[in-house]
């Protein structure tokens, strides 16, 4: 973590710059939901982008799909959710206020339903009151479909997108003739009624999930899920993800999902201490034998191996794209001094910066707009841009380095006879001077991200 960062100072560059806003923010908000501004769209199409492209893009064992999301709800009765995916939850019988209850007991070390004891000698966080026993509360959104509301029309808003990919398993493998190892990846809304949604957007009601479910032959589950775990761990690293902030840690056995054997997590070390980024769960081959039952169909795969059916074990990557746009957020966040002055700066990795060149004329002389028009039309064929002229030289290169536009291209009055620019570097300041010619060529090489 930047030691610069904290939550406070974050939620209001997001604020100011139009990243992240609090959802329906001219009615009070509501809690656990956000909305992303312009360069907020910009940063998290960008996260899913590099994902999507290391994920799939660049191998050949993972396909892509895009279900629904609201399903059958047999689904959630198969994938155990319905019995299963609840929190503890206690009220405060002197202000009323609720909380989860392994909040109250430390989360790592409560696990998800045990240490009663604990809990039961708790009080209440905010006001010292009595607090009632624990109860199973299901983070499920309920809806109807169609226009009758009873049981039978009763439906789930999806708070994983991975049982979409389990029940598609058997059509993806036959409109892709592909073998196992075979991975299907989606990125997607999901929404858990989370009793305590908070720190900004680190636990939402209403976020998104990028995630794979990598079928593989058992037996060979526990080498996949090394893989997995290092391919995840070091895409980070990648992305700029400082290695000092990010760590992997195994899961106690008390900690597991009700369908995992093994799970590691990424974590990341926020300013409210070290949190999971990322699940890698060795799922096995509870959810295709969960959905072969209830829906009486065979998911199986025919290993031509050994000339039998199997069903396969699946290792799973689940990470939040509203998590791991705060963290690169808190990553990048640095503050230093420049001439007595205190210069904000997200220090972006490239491919995810939201604007990756400005182009800033000097001043709004008539002599120079058309030239900066005429450069801004031919940056933004190739990459996200953006055109500034609103007061001095000096407060446009703060504010796009507090947005972490890596390259600024500067038209002055010796643009008019020299046709140069002048590009200047985020993290540096330094300024060079390139043709406009050879400007597009010269943004390439610094960038090296392609267009
Ligand atoms: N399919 C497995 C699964 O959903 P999970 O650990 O519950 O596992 C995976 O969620 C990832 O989704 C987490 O590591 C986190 O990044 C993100 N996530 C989960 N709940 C979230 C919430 N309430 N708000 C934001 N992100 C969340």
């Amino acid at each position: 973590m930047s030691t610069k960062a904290t939550v406070e100072k974050l939620v209001s560059l997001c604020k100011r710059r139009g990243l992240v806003f609090q959802s329906s923010e001219i009615y009070g908000g509501i809690g656990g939901f956000w909305d992303y501004g312009p360069l907020g769209v910009e940063l998290k199409n960008n996260i899913k982008q590099a994902w999507w492209k290391a994920v799939v893009q660049e191998r050949d064992d993972v396909v892509g799909q895009d279900a629904a999301i609201v399903m059958n709800p047999t689904v959630w009765k198969a994938s155990g959710h319905l019995d299963t995916f609840a929190d503890p939850m206690v009220d405060c019988k002197e202000c009323k206020k609720r909380f989860r209850a392994d909040d109250l007991v430390g989360a790592v070390a409560a696990g998800t339903h045990g240490h009663e004891a604990a809990v039961k000698a708790s009080r209440c966080p905010e006001c010292g009151g009595e607090l009632t026993e624990p109860r199973m509360f299901n983070l499920m959104f309920k809806t109807y479909v169609g226009p009758v509301e009873n049981d039978a029309s009763t439906a789930y808003l999806r708070p994983e997108t991975a049982q979409g990919i389990f029940v598609n398993f058997l059509n993806v493998l036959t409109a892709t003739r592909k073998k196992l190892p075979l991975g299907i990846a989606q990125i997607g809304k999901a929404f858990r009624n989370e009793i305590t949604p908070g720190n900004f957007i680190f636990r939402d009601r209403e976020f998104e999930q990028m995630e794979i479910e990598y079928f593989v032959k058992p037996g060979t589950d526990e080498e996949w899920h090394k893989h997995w775990v290092e391919e995840r761990y070091n895409w980070y690293l990648g992305l700029g993800l400082r290695k000092e902030n990010v760590r992997v840690r195994r899961l106690e056995p008390e900690e597991q999902a009700h369908y995992a054997k093994d799970t590691y997590e990424v974590e990341y070390l926020f300013p409210m201490g070290w949190s999971e980024l990322e699940g890698i769960a060795n799922r096995t081959d509870f959810d295709l034998r969960r959905h072969a039952e209830f829906s009486g169909r065979e998911l199986e795969y025919f290993d031509e191996e050994s000339g039998e059916h199997i069903v396969p074990y699946v290792i799973e990557p689940s990470a939040g794209v509203d998590r791991l746009l705060m963290a690169f957020l808190v990553d990048a966040y640095d503050e230093e001094e420049v001439r007595k002055e205190t210069r904000v700066i997200l220090r972006l990795h490239k491919d995810l910066a939201p604007i990756k060149v400005a182009v800033l004329p000097l001043s709004r002389n008539e002599k120079l707009v058309p030239p900066a028009r005429e450069v801004w039309a031919l940056v933004r064929k190739h990459w996200m841009s953006q055109y500034d002229d609103a007061q001095s030289i000096g407060r446009r290169y703060r504010r796009q380095d507090e947005v972490g536009t890596p390259l600024c291209v500067t038209v002055d009055f010796d643009t008019l006879e020299d046709e140069a620019v002048t590009i200047r570097e985020r993290d540096s300041m330094e300024q060079v001077r390139v043709p406009i010619a050879g400007l597009v060529e010269a943004l390439r090489e610094k960038m090296n991200t392609g267009d």
